[in-house]
C-alpha cells in the first residue's frame, strides 16, 4: 500500500539522494488559474453566493516536476490558500499538512501547511485519522473547509490535516497532499468524498472524471483532469474501449488479457492467462508479481539501483539507449495498446544528471498497476455509476 501512496519513485542513490517523485500527480494549474494565496476576482464572487451555475465540469490543468510527479492545484479556505495535490484514483481521502504539525516535522514544514484558525469558512470535525502508528504511518485528524476548483466550489469539504507525514516519500515531492479519486468504499473517514460532494451539491452532471497526461518535455504543462462530462479533444475517438470494473467497487479495476514484450523476434507473453490491473493516476509505475516484473526488466536489460534500505525496487536503464527499448504490448478487452519506449521509460534530469528509470516495479500483490507509464500514452475516463472505465490512443 506504502507504494501505492507515494510521490516519491526512487532515489538514486548513485547521484546524490535525489528523490524522484514517481507520481503521476494531477495538476490543476492554468493559465486561467489565478496563482497566489488570494481568490481572482471571479473565483470569489461565485463562490461567495452559490456555486456558479453554469459551469457543470471542470478542468483542471496539471503540471509537472521532473518527469515524476504530477499534481494540480485546489484552494482551500476562505480566503483561498494554493495547494498542490496529486488526484490519485488509489485513495479515498483527501488529505494536506497542518498548520499543527510539529516542529520536527520536515515533510510537513517543506509544504504548505493549512491554517484553520486563517480560514473563515472552516468548520471543526476533529476526529482522529491514522494509518497505523509507526513512523511511516500518516497521521492527522478531520477538518471541512470550503474548496475551489477552476471553475467550481465545493463547500464543506471534509479532509485530513495531516500532523505526521513520513520523510520518505513526502518528503521531497512537489505535491503538498493528495486528493483520492477511488470509489466511496475506499475512504477511511466519515464524511463523503471529494468526488461525492461534487455530485450530492449538484456541481457537475455527470459522475464521471477523465485523465489526460503529457509527458513533452518541452512544456510545464502535464495535461488535465476534467470533473464531469469528458472532453474528447486529447483522444482518438476512433480507438475507444470501454470495459467493467471487475471485483468490489473500491478500486478502478479492469481486467488485462496480457502483456508482450518482443525481443529480438522473440515474443514473451506475461500475464498468460488474463489477470488483474488497477488503473494508478499517482505514480508513474507499472507494477506486477515480482518474477514476471523481474524478467521484464531483465528484458528490457534494466538493473536494480536502488539500495535495498529504500525499499524502492527501481531498476535503471541506459539513457543513451532507451529509445531502442522495445514497445510493449498491453491486451485490455481483446485490444492491443502498445505503450513506446519514448514514454513509458521516466527520464529524470537534474542539474547535469541523468538517470533513465524502468517502470516495471515489483510487487507482492497479484493485482498489476499500471501508472503513468501505461496512462501517457492512453486517455482514460472513469464512470462511477456505470463503474466503467474507457480507454482510447492519445491525441496530444
Ligand atoms: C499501535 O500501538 C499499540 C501499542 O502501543 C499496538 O498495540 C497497536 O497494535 C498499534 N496499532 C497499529 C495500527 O499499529
Ligand atoms: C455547509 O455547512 C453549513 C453549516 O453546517 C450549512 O449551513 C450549509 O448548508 C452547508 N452547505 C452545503 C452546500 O452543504
Ligand atoms: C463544460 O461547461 C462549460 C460551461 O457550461 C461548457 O461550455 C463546456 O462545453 C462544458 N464541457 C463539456 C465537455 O461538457
Ligand atoms: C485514429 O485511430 C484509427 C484506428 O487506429 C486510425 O486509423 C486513425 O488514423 C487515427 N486517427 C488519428 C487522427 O490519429
Ligand atoms: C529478426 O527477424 C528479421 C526478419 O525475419 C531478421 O532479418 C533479423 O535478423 C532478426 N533479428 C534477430 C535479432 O534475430
Ligand atoms: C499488438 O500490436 C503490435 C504492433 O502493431 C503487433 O506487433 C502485435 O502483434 C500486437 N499484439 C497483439 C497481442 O495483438
Amino acid at each position: 500500500m506504502a507504494r501505492n501512496i507515494c510521490f516519491c519513485a526512487a532515489i538514486a542513490a548513485v547521484l546524490i539522494s535525489l528523490c524522484i517523485a514517481g507520481s503521476l500527480d494531477i495538476p490543476i494549474y492554468r493559465q486561467r488559474l489565478v496563482v497566489g494565496d488570494e481568490a481572482g476576482g471571479k473565483n470569489t464572487k461565485a463562490s461567495e453566493t452559490k456555486p456558479n451555475p453554469i459551469w457543470h465540469n471542470d478542468t483542471i490543468p496539471l503540471q509537472k516536476f521532473m518527469d515524476a510527479e504530477y499534481f494540480g492545484i485546489v484552494r482551500i479556505g476562505s480566503p483561498a490558500k494554493n495547494f498542490k495535490v496529486v488526484f490519485n484514483t488509489m485513495w479515498g481521502d483527501t488529505w494536506i499538512p497542518s498548520a499543527h504539525c510539529g516542529l520536527f516535522e520536515i515533510a510537513c514544514m517543506t509544504h504548505t501547511r493549512y491554517d484553520s484558525s486563517r480560514s473563515s469558512s472552516y468548520q471543526e470535525d476533529g476526529s482522529p485519522f491514522s494509518t497505523g502508528n509507526t513512523t511511516n504511518d500518516l497521521q492527522g485528524f478531520v477538518s471541512q473547509d470550503r474548496f475551489r476548483l477552476d471553475h467550481l466550489t465545493i463547500e464543506n469539504q471534509s479532509f485530513i490535516e495531516m500532523t505526521h507525514i513520513p520523510w520518505i516519500p513526502y518528503g521531497l515531492s512537489k505535491a503538498d497532499g493528495i486528493v483520492g479519486l477511488g470509489f466511496p468504499d475506499l475512504k477511511r473517514i466519515k464524511a463523503p468524498p471529494f468526488f461525492t460532494n461534487l455530485l450530492k451539491q449538484q456541481l457537475i452532471d455527470e459522475p464521471m472524471f477523465s485523465f489526460y497526461f503529457n509527458r513533452d518535455p518541452t512544456t510545464e504543462r502535464a495535461g488535465r483532469l476534467v470533473l464531469g462530462a469528458p472532453d474528447r479533444k486529447h483522444v482518438n475517438e476512433s480507438t475507444l474501449i470501454t470495459v467493467p470494473v471487475i471485483g468490489k467497487k473500491v478500486y478502478w479495476k479492469i481486467k488485462m488479457d496480457r502483456m508482450v514484450v518482443d525481443v529480438r523476434n522473440k515474443s514473451h507473453p506475461f500475464c498468460k492467462n488474463g489477470c488483474e490491473t488497477h488503473l494508478d493516476s499517482s505514480t508513474n509505475e507499472i507494477t506486477g508479481p515480482r518474477e514476471e516484473i523481474e524478467h521484464i526488466n531483465e528484458l528490457l536489460g534494466a538493473r536494480s539501483f536502488v539500495p535495498a534500505i529504500f525499499k524502492m525496487d527501481r531498476y535503471m536503464v541506459n539513457c543513451r539507449e532507451f529509445a531502442k527499448l522495445p514497445p510493449i504490448d498491453i491486451v485490455i478487452a481483446g485490444t492491443n495498446f502498445t505503450i513506446n519506449s519514448k514514454y513509458y521509460v521516466q527520464h529524470l534530469t537534474y542539474e547535469s544528471l541523468e538517470v533513465c528509470l524502468s517502470p516495471f516495479v515489483p510487487s507482492d500483490d497479484t493485482v498489476w498497476q499500471l501508472g503513468g507509464a501505461f496512462l501517457m500514452e492512453f486517455y482514460t475516463e472513469y464512470h462511477f455509476d456505470h463503474a466503467q472505465v474507457t480507454i482510447g490512443k492519445t491525441r496530444f
